[in-house]
């Protein structure tokens, strides 16, 4: 038998925004206005992402889908590449995320995919600057405080030296 590895995340839970900082309910907020703006005419499912930088900016971004199926982008890196393009210098504190079909916000909460983990923990090391994502869904936030919590055994630039 070889060695077994076991990797554990810490999951925090929140029932409601009121029950997160000032800061946090209004990154959340800014998400779900970003959801509501979202160009997804083929898979009717409305992404919102905000960001609160380092400097302390607020950067907003949604899905951008094509007639292309594969030329769209996910409200995350829409949001991310936006902040980076503006901001050059700023790291990412905070990202909430969230979606809605058919005009509701889902119930349980939006995890980003693995194209988007993957860009986000490039943001991470940039910057030197853990990202606290924050998932909202009506009946939970389920919030994790690295990208690294979501994306374990990560390839990075480490590699490639
Ligand atoms: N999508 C996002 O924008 N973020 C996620 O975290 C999951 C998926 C988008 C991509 C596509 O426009 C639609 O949701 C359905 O996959």
């Amino acid at each position: 038998m070889g060695l077994n590895v076991e990797i554990r995340i810490n999951i925090e839970e929140a029932a409601r925004p009121e029950d997160l900082s000032a800061k946090e309910q209004q990154v959340i907020s800014a998400a779900k206005n970003a959801a509501a703006r979202a160009y997804a005419p083929y898979s009717k499912f409305h992404v919102g992402a905000a960001l609160l930088l380092t400097s302390g900016e607020l950067v907003t971004g949604n899905n951008q889908e094509n007639a292309a199926y594969p030329d769209g982008l996910c409200a995350e890196r829409v949001a991310m590449f936006a902040a980076n393009a503006n901001h050059p210098d700023s790291g990412i504190q905070l990202l909430a995320v969230t979606a809605m079909m058919n005009d509701e916000f889902l119930e349980e909460p939006v995890y980003p995919c693995g194209s988007c983990r993957q860009s986000l923990l490039e943001s991470e090391n940039r910057f030197q600057q853990p990202i606290r994502i924050l998932m909202y869904g009506k009946n939970r936030i389920q919030i994790v405080n690295s990208v690294k919590d979501l994306l374990p055994l990560s390839f990075d630039a480490s590699f490639l030296k």
